[in-house]
């Protein structure tokens, strides 16, 4: 939008974004609450979360998601980091590398951010996959499952791609921000992890926004 501003089927898919996050708001107060606790938490999982929520909708729509399903497949986007409230700070914004202790501790933000959203009556069922599979690797080598191929859902498959993807454009102290061009090509270069489909449709749907 920001680079054609007068394009006006850019501003039109800029409403299908924000009418997505206005009816998660209106109907579910909850959501509104988990939101702010990851802001106040962690800013940058915050940023993160919303950039995540815009382009798991825009690719799963590329992608030819159903309509209804696009709404839990933004919803899951949005809290797929729910967990991180319950990390450490100091482990979560570390910026050295790791220890093993401390790696474990950081991936179990998938079962905590489970836990979280299970009890949540207007957290749809069909969403908690982008939770409990964005790290999840097409190859079995992701976590916490190892799941491999088919057993991962559409939207975990979207999911560990868009999170990489904004995880390398972002700036964080300790590194510096990838362009999208230099991302993609992170991401082509281990295409194993990822679904083949997918990756074209989001390399497609990226080419477009450049243009
Ligand atoms: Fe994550």
């Amino acid at each position: 939008v920001l680079s054609d501003p007068y394009n006006s089927t850019h501003i039109k898919e800029s409403g299908k974004v924000v009418e997505e996050i206005t009816s998660s708001i209106i109907n579910n107060k909850n959501i509104l609450f988990n939101i702010i606790s990851i802001k106040n938490h962690d800013y940058y999982t915050y940023l993160h979360s919303t950039n995540t929520a815009v382009l798991s909708i825009a690719l799963g729509a590329a992608a030819g998601v159903s309509r209804d399903r696009l709404h839990s497949l933004g919803l899951g986007g949005l809290l797929h980091d729910i967990g991180k409230t319950n990390i450490p700070l100091d482990v979560l914004n570390k910026p050295g590398r790791l220890t093993f202790f401390e790696y474990r501790m950081m991936q179990n933000h998938v079962m905590e951010g489970e836990k979280i959203l299970k009890n949540q009556p207007y957290f749809p069922e069909n969403a908690m996959s982008a939770v409990t599979q964005h790290h999840e690797k097409l190859n079995g080598q992701g976590y916490p499952f190892n799941l491999t191929g088919s057993y991962i859902t559409i939207y975990g498959r979207i999911l560990a791609l868009v999170d990489t993807y904004d995880a390398l454009t972002t700036q964080r102290p300790y590194k510096v921000a990838h362009t999208p061009f230099e991302a993609l090509s992170i991401i082509v270069n281990e295409c194993e992890q990822y679904d083949p489909d997918l990756l074209k449709t989001f390399i497609k749907m990226l080419g477009g926004v450049e243009d």
